[in-house]
């Protein structure tokens, strides 16, 4: 193919990929099958990558962009972006009508009604047809350019529909959000890797486009509703309806159920209306904003400091219900996290009826005092589950009982740990029925045992069947007879599963590490581990000193090992995998020993390399390394700005070295 062709396939492939995106992702109604777009957008990657010239910003590839920002450009919005005046009750409704009646001497006023969306402002900007810049609201004056984020978020088209009449300009404002359902899952998996969780799905939204990686911000579930043309009047628009219409044309993804009304009565019977089915929405909604349709009326009512006069937020009241508690259950999650539940007196809420809600852990029931018989209010929030604001105290009789959080797991009974960072209470038994699927999952995973063919379908039903109650029944409980009786299973399925495990044995120690789960110890920590203890048997040995003595291993991770290590069952199971044959010794490229006997502790900036390529090379012949200086280190292996080791080394007098020095040490030892 010639550039001349490269250039026009490459374009032709970008239309038709934009208009499969405008399709799938803003008009929910797409016209192609998953694999034929990825075909499409394999080509256009692969013409990219041989013709890198015709590269361009637009690009369906160049959605999400390798690159890591320091921090965010300041943007000046082009005009104030103003919050707007919330209404909580009818009357004040009316008197926005009155005030806005009266200013432009009108009887009866044309307003639009839709839904508030609860997200977060952004402004995006619009050149040529091309998506040029996207900000935060900031102070309203200026924002942040987050325009690589945006880029990210499937709902905000790269560039507009042309068919349409493309605008020189175009800046239109509206909410970046993440559906309910889809927050309840990223929560969970949040929780699953130990990271960051979020109350609502408001602030996992804020807290994504904050984000300096694209690349994470690409991975959340984000979508975008447009609720404003900055200038819509210069779209040939009358009305806030035409301008929204306008921009819908042009591919934008406009808020949804907007409705044109003659007169403020019917915006408050839709508001009315709205209030009960809010809950059907896959997204939060936390009142309606009444418009005047009018664009030519927004400039004769103007703003006041804060707000513009022809808008208003009315508010919906707090989702609440008051119920009584009649139990509160200890309930293990499926990743071990222990929860306690409240179990409610059903009650209606929002359209369903209420029987549980969360407590989050033993701090939260502390703080709000909730007992067993206690009534209470409860609020259905962005999260899932609802929870529990309050306690109505004058409804206290003396009667009720205080909550305590059992010292065995609510499913297994092995002893429960708190970690020192934590607050949640976890069982962190390898065994625990209750978590065995998601542990399998794990152990089975790329990172870990890599046991090809074994999906979670197929877990399920062993697990279901009684065969498998922990990863060590993997290599005992199967059989090629006993899977190919399996539906949908045949003899090939089968062999192939018994093979994939045979392999998974010699997967090395570190892999069979990460595979155990244990709290804290993802798959880099875990390579550490099985490169400095070398063998399970040493590991499970350890004390937290011994850990702690690995710089990279803080107290929580060794806190972590050692909790694992002790539960009885997590032994057992590796017992189970070492008769099956898992390899569990570490074959370390071990070049020398001629270190060996000696402690260094690494620290300051050595030239060239980071501090653990050095621990590892001490490693390597035979030295220890550690993370604090005390009498027992031999030396200390000091680089530029080495900080206060170096005077502790002095001070107990431990000799300090440079890198050169110890090259010469491995050197003398070994001639
Ligand atoms: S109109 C002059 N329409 O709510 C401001 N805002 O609390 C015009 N919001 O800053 C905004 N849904 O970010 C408008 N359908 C909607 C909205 C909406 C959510 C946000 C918006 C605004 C904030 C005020």
């Amino acid at each position: 193919m010639n550039e001349l062709q490269a250039v026009k396939r490459i374009d032709q492939l970008r239309r038709e990929i934009h208009d499969h995106d405008h399709r799938y992702y803003v008009m929910a109604d797409p016209v192609t099958s998953d694999e034929a777009y990825d075909h499409l957008m394999r080509e256009l990657e692969d013409l990219e990558k041989a013709f890198p010239g015709f590269v361009s910003p637009d690009s369906p590839t160049q959605r999400v962009s390798g690159a890591v920002s320091e921090g965010f450009a300041t943007v000046t919005h082009s005009s104030p972006m103003l919050s707007i005046a919330n209404a909580y009750q009818e009357s004040e409704v009316l008197e926005f009508d009155e005030r806005v009646r009266k200013l432009l001497g009108r009887s009866r006023i044309a307003y639009t009604i839709e839904p508030k969306i609860d997200g977060v402002a952004v402004a995006l900007l619009y050149e040529g047809g091309l998506f040029v810049r996207g900000a935060t609201r900031g102070d309203g004056e200026r924002g942040d350019d987050i325009t690589a984020n945006l880029k990210t978020i499937r709902q905000i088209p790269m560039r507009l529909v042309e068919s349409a009449g493309l605008p020189e300009r175009v800046e239109v404002r509206g909410e970046v959000y993440i559906p309910t359902e889809a927050f309840g899952r990223f929560n969970e998996e949040q929780e699953e890797k130990g990271e960051k969780v979020f109350a609502n799905p408001r602030n996992a939204a804020a807290g994504s486009l904050k984000l300096l990686d694209p690349r994470i911000v690409a991975s959340r579930p984000l979508g975008m509703f447009i609720h404003s043309v900055v200038d819509g009047e210069a779209l040939g628009a009358a009305t806030h309806a035409q301008a929204l219409e306008r921009i819908r044309d042009l591919g934008l993804r406009v808020v949804e159920h907007l409705e044109v009304v003659e007169g403020v009565e019917k915006a408050l019977e839709l508001f009315r209306q709205w209030e009960s089915k809010r809950s059907d929405l896959d997204y939060q909604v936390d009142g309606m904003v009444i418009k005047v349709n009018d664009l030519e009326a927004h400039r004769t009512l103007g703003h006041t400091s804060r707000n513009p006069r022809w808008v208003l937020a009315y508010k919906f009241p707090a989702l609440e219900a008051v119920t009584v508690v009649r139990d509160i259950a200890a309930q293990v999650g499926r990743t071990g996290v222990v929860t306690p539940v409240a179990i409610l007196e059903p009650v209606s809420l929002a359209g369903s009826t209420i029987a549980r809600a969360t407590l989050h852990n033993e701090d939260e029931i502390r703080r709000k005092d909730i007992r067993v018989g206690d009534t209470v209010v409860i609020q259905k929030g962005g999260e899932v589950i609802p929870k529990v604001v309050k306690v109505v105290l004058d409804q206290r009789t003396g009667s009720e009982k205080p909550f305590q959080m059992p010292d065995g797991c609510p499913s297994c009974g092995e002893p429960l740990q708190r970690f020192p960072d934590e607050v949640a209470v976890r069982c962190t038994n390898i065994r625990c029925a209750a978590q065995i699927r998601r542990r399998l999952q794990h152990f089975a995973g790329r990172n870990a045992m890599n046991i090809e063919g074994f999906g979670e379908a197929l877990m399920d039903k062993l697990v279901g069947l009684g065969w498998i109650g922990d990863p060590g029944d993997v290599y005992h409980k199967l059989s090629v007879p006993k899977l190919a009786g399996l539906e949908r299973m045949g003899e090939k399925s089968a062999t192939n599963l018994m093979l994939a495990l045979e392999e998974s044995k010699i997967c090395g120690l570190a892999r069979v590490i990460f595979g155990l789960g244990i709290r804290h110890v993802g798959a880099q920590a875990a390579r550490i581990l099985a490169e400095y203890f070398g063998s399970m048997d040493r590991l499970s040995g350890a004390t937290e000193e011994d850990l702690a003595g690995l710089s990279e291993i803080g107290p929580i991770m060794a806190a972590s090992v050692v909790d694992f290590f002790s539960h009885r069952p997590n032994r057992d199971v590796i017992d189970k995998l070492r008769q099956a044959g898992v390899r569990m010794e570490e074959v370390q490229e071990k070049k020398g020993d001629s270190l060996a006997g000696l402690r260094f502790v690494v620290t300051g900036t050595i030239a060239g390399r980071s501090r653990s390529d050095v621990e590892t090379l001490i490693r390597s012949e035979g030295g220890r390394t550690g993370s604090s200086v005390s009498k027992k280190t031999s030396y200390v292996v000091a680089g530029e700005m080495p900080g206060s080791k170096v005077a502790k080394a002095e001070k107990l007098g431990v000799p300090v070295i440079d890198f050169a020095a110890l090259e010469e040490m491995i050197r003398k030892a070994a001639s």
